[in-house]
């Protein structure tokens, strides 16, 4: 890559290295494709349906719009998604590669072949056929970054189940709500998992979820042992996985579904308390992931993949579970975290496993940055990165600051990096650079994917010209969308295709501008109520409604800060129903109030700054005033005029 100071931006270009026998070399090929969306928008979308799924029925419709936004794609097409993943590339002579290399918390490494990943998910599939699930039902998965997590989603996937993943880092609480609301039969946890050195339990936690009521629907419940812990099994509901699989077959026929038929609910946080069950298609879906992995990441027979997220999260549905493995790719499956034994623990795996693809989070990078300047011998200097070519980044804006350090110390100036913006609604990148082609410009997603027609409109959803910033929307539907929110269409429609655009236009909810001489696209952030804490994605409702359930909380809100760190930090404002404490007495409710937001709906959520007021600072049509509170939230000297808030001394108070 070289630099090019012609432009006000820096930008780098792709270098030859990159550019040869990329998937997309240079952007005349980038443009043809785009070109050919737009001429023939569904031939397009078919010709890559055609060329890179197999189909068990080859589908005569693309895209049926006659119920909108309720769109179907390849609706009379038949395929199994688990067949994709896995037994065509066994028949494909793929049958000894390692699929995925999994590295343990503590170092261990466990590498499974294409043969071997088939054999254990055949033999599960069995086994949950065994116990009457079914295609059609909800199976949730509670369980850590594991060999056994990839399997038992691609179980599911074989036999037709709909999968829904709960982040292991959620409460019973939370666990409690998805198993409800996804109606599931199954839940699929473990005794507990390795993270940083410590064995935290799980299956007392989901133990918890079960005993809170609404959860009848479970007939089973799977126990994969990784701790070791004491663990307690309910005789005629829990089974140990170890013993669930024994004596299975290893031969599974795969249930041929629709392209529509729903593969999995991805639970994620909106503008209102409840979180929404995303559901995603098969055919689709599974299309734009390979898609993604084949345009954006450049994947090929001999690249070492990794993606650094979680299952529990969509990153890790479309990078690690189906994309990876559709295109028959080698990846990496990685139980720990970034900073154990040491901040050194990326650069290590990256040299060990000689890593070709790094696909991490702005958040990862921000800490390690940090953690580098404090200490030498983690800085990714200290390790042999050569084997790296593309470098990815995902969840949240990148800083150009952290971009930089990413591209010369973990890319040696040498590989690309893909800035990917996407949503768990997306499925698959939206706006990325292709690494082969897209000029770069650290902090922005640069361009959409070919294909996809994302634009910045008005309030209106007319087009705003470049250089201008509005909101972001896709103009027509695309293979891998959210199809709806489970058990509430209305809410699908309302979120995502609302009257304000005539149901005409997919609204993201960031807001977002386009350079003035490139086009290209920057994220501004979200224009709804979602913040995002360490590329999660966490609702201020939800959060107040945690609050306000304790028992000594009378009213909360919170709003997000940037912070250095984790992009955004949650800020309460709290009234208590008692007297406003102060000194060791506040300091005392703030470490019960963190707690009790952790229990009841995980540690990610919990705030890291909360203030006590007699009051909130409101309209006199008692309309909390929450563009203040942003302001007393980053310390800012609030200027403007405060005579129409009915309470002003309350600012003050909240000043922290
Ligand atoms: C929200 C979606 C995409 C998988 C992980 C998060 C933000 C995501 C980027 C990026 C700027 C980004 C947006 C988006 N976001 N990627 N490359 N640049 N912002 O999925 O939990 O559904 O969150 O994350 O705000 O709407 P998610």
């Amino acid at each position: 890559m070289s630099n090019n100071e012609t432009t006000q931006q820096k930008m780098y270009y792709p270098s030859e290295a990159s550019m040869k026998n990329a998937a997309i070399s240079g952007m005349d090929a980038y443009n043809a494709l785009c070109k050919e969306a737009e001429a023939d928008y569904q031939g397009y979308w078919a010709r890559h349906a055609r060329e890179l799924l197999d189909w068990k029925q080859p589908f005569t419709t693309v895209l049926d719009e006659s119920n909108a936004p309720f769109f179907k794609w390849f609706p009379d097409g038949k395929l199994n998604v688990s067949y994709n993943c896995l037994d065509r590339n066994v028949e494909k002579g793929l049958g000894d590669k390692v699929a995925v290399i999994f590295e343990a918390d503590n170092g261990e490494v466990t590498k499974v072949t294409y043969k071997d990943m088939l054999s254990r998910v055949s033999k599960f599939a069995n086994a949950l056929r065994g116990m009457g699930v079914k295609k059609g039902d909800r199976v949730v998965i509670y369980l850590p970054m594991s060999i056994e997590g990839v399997v038992a989603m691609q179980a599911c996937a074989r036999i037709g189940a709909t999968h829904s993943i709960v982040f292991g880092g959620f409460s019973a609480q939370a666990l409690r709500d998805r198993i409800e609301d996804a109606g599931a039969v199954a839940l699929i946890t473990s005794d507990g998992q390795h993270r940083g050195g410590k064995a935290l339990p799980l299956k007392p936690i989901a133990d918890e979820a079960l005993t809170l009521g609404g959860c009848d629907s479970i007939k089973n419940v799977i126990v994969v042992k990784r701790t070791g812990g004491d663990c307690n099994i309910v005789a005629g509901r829990d089974i140990w996985f170890h013993d669930a699989v024994e004596g299975q077959s290893e031969v599974c026929e795969p249930e041929w579904v629709d392209a529509e038929h729903p593969l999995f609910i991805l639970y994620t946080s909106g503008s209102t308390g409840k979180p929404k069950g995303v559901q995603h298609s098969s055919g689709g879906y599974l299309l734009q992931a390979v898609m993604s992995m084949k345009y954006t990441f450049d994947i090929k027979p001999d690249d070492v993949f990794w993606c650094t997220a979680d299952i529990g999260w969509v990153t890790g549905h479309t990078y690690i579970t189906y994309g990876p493995l559709a295109c028959g790719a080698t990846e990496i499956v990685f139980e720990g975290v970034p900073t154990y034994p040491d901040a050194g623990r990326f650069w290590k795996m990256i040299q060990n496993h000689k890593v070709t693809i790094f696909y991490t989070a702005p958040t990862a990078i921000r800490s390690l940055i940090k953690a580098a300047d404090n200490n030498e011998s983690v800085h990714p200097k200290q390790y042999d990165l050569s084997s790296l070519r593309i470098l990815g980044s995902v969840g949240e804006p990148i800083n150009p600051a952290a971009w930089e350090w990413y591209y010369e110390n973990v890319g040696g100036g040498r590989c690309p990096i893909v800035d990917t913006f996407w949503q768990t609604e997306t499925g698959a990148h939206m706006m990325t650079p292709m690494p082969g082609a897209t000029p770069l410009v650290p902090g922005s997603c640069t361009l959409p994917f070919p294909g996809i027609m994302a634009a910045v409109v008005d309030e209106t959803g007319t087009d705003v010209p470049w250089g201008q910033g509005g909101i972001l929307v896709v103009k027509r539907p695309w293979p891998s969308m959210i199809r709806t929110i489970w058990n509430d269409p209305d809410r699908f429609v309302k979120s995502y295709y609302p009257p304000d655009f005539q149901g005409k236009l997919y609204l993201a909810g960031d807001g977002a501008i386009r350079d003035a001489e490139t086009g290209y696209f920057t994220i501004t952030g979200r224009i709804d109520d979602v913040l995002n804490v360490s590329g999660h994605r966490m609702g201020t409702m939800e959060i107040e409604s945690a609050l306000v359930a304790h028992e000594k909380v009378a009213e909360a809100a919170v709003v997000g800060r940037p912070d250095d760190v984790t992009g955004e930090a949650i800020v309460a404002f709290v009234v208590l129903k008692g007297p406003r404490p102060t000194g060791d007495e506040a300091k005392a409710v703030v470490k019960e109030l963190q707690n009790w937001v952790g229990h009841e709906i995980g540690p990610i959520a919990k705030p890291k700054d909360i203030r006590f007021g007699e009051n909130l600072p409101k309209t006199r049509s008692g309309k909390i005033m929450r563009r203040l509170l942003r302001q007393l939230a980053k310390g800012e000297e609030i200027l403007q005029d405060t005579s129409t808030l009915e309470n002003p001394a309350i600012l003050d108070q909240l000043k922290g």
